[in-house]
């Protein structure tokens, strides 16, 4: 038996025919960039999210870096952020200049460390990034707290968390500004590149959409350097299609989340990382025999809260993770790891070894994401 990690084929299948209307639609039109479907997807998922402002962009880490230059980061400026996380969170850090100050992973979500944040501040912060890892959302309220102290704007980063929450809150509603990727293996996939800016503030709102077209609000007149960041109608229209089957596909996401770590309790004897939440700093650690399975810890999110973006374990013990990998692709069974180095460890990064951040170094040598958007 084979078992994808991702099935697109077959998740598409029961709305096929509404994408390739949605295609003839756009084909027929004649308009393929920034037209009547991007403004009509951009209203929907800003209803969806219950976000007054949602501006449609070309992938989710364009979103980051619109975000970022959007509160002002540029050359010389710190950004705090996850060391595990995927590339482009520090990587639009970068791409303005700035310098990303990293954070380590908490123990229970291996979301970024609250505690570790506030105590990062510094004069030169101009930006917190608050990443959503897998599809659970940061341990918010104490981030936003150590923010709001020297008013400094946070930034979601909910590439991996569509309709997640904290405390009922949706990912993208509590920071300045949120930012989504719409990457095919995403909660809300495109059928190519897609992403999204989300926030509450009119006037930031308007800033990216001028981003998005070189800081031009009309056309040729430039205020302000911007890019080329443009969503295209195919993908908003292929969006549209989905939205209004992402309800379901999270509901089932998290069925067989719940089935899936029954099934692990009762035939690897997996258990749960920590007792309870440590995102606001970690007690004593506790080192598990070698081969444990840990499973996926919903540390702050209630019941549905967490969207299961990705359903990742850990598996104590050198190289005992890439031995259970080895096995479970004997077997056809397809894991992913995310990620093998955090972003410290990165060449291009290299300069910021001195910190230590043990717990993203032992979840890039012991995680291991299984494949969950299977009927179980
Ligand atoms: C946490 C995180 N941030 C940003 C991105 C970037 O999104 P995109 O691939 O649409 O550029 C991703 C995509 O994998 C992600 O997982």
């Amino acid at each position: 038996m084979k078992v994808p990690m991702l099935d697109l084929v077959a998740e598409h299948a029961p709305y096929r025919a509404e994408l390739v209307t949605a295609f003839e639609k756009v084909l027929d039109s004649g308009r393929f960039v920034l037209g009547p479907e991007v403004e009509a997807f951009e209203q929907e998922i800003g209803e969806w999210i219950g976000v007054p402002h949602a501006v449609g962009v070309s992938n989710g880490s364009d979103a980051l870096l619109l975000a970022l230059q959007a509160v002002g980061v540029g050359p010389g400026d710190e950004v705090i952020c996850p060391t595990f996380t995927f590339f482009a969170t520090a990587g639009a850090v970068a791409r303005l200049g700035g310098v990303p100050v990293f954070v380590d992973s908490a123990e229970c979500c291996y979301n970024l460390r609250a505690d570790q944040v506030a105590a990062k501040i510094s004069p030169k912060t101009k930006a917190i990034i608050a990443v959503h890892l897998f599809g659970q959302c940061a341990d918010m309220d104490p981030i936003l707290a150590a923010a709001k102290k020297r008013n400094i704007p946070v930034i979601e980063d909910a590439a991996q968390a569509l309709g997640a929450k904290d405390k009922g809150r949706m990912a993208g509603t509590m920071g300045t500004l949120g930012c989504f990727s719409f990457f095919p293996t995403k909660n809300l996939g495109a059928m190519g590149e897609g992403g999204l800016v989300t926030t509450k503030d009119a006037d930031l709102a308007e800033k990216v959409r001028k981003l998005r077209v070189h800081g031009a609000k009309v056309k040729y007149f430039h205020e302000m350097i911007g890019g080329n960041f443009r969503l295209h109608e195919l993908q908003a229209a292929f969006l549209r299609v989905k939205l209004k089957y992402l309800d379901s596909a999270l509901k089932r996401r998290n069925q067989n989340a719940k089935r899936l770590i029954q099934l692990l309790q009762d035939k690897w004897s997996a258990i749960m990382p920590v007792e309870s939440c440590v995102c606001q700093g970690q007690g004593e650690v506790e080192s598990e025999k070698p081969g444990t399975c840990l499973l996926p810890f919903s540390c702050h999110s209630g019941a549905g809260e967490h969207t299961w973006n990705q359903f990742v374990i850990r598996v104590t013990g050198e190289g005992q993770r890439d031995d259970l990998r080895e096995k479970l692709s004997a077997k056809g069974v397809q894991t992913e790891i995310y990620y093998p180095r955090a972003m410290h460890e990165q060449d291009c990064f290299s300069g910021k070894k001195s910190d230590s951040f043990p717990m993203a170094e032992a979840l890039s040598w012991e995680t291991l994401a299984l494949p969950l958007r299977i009927p179980l």
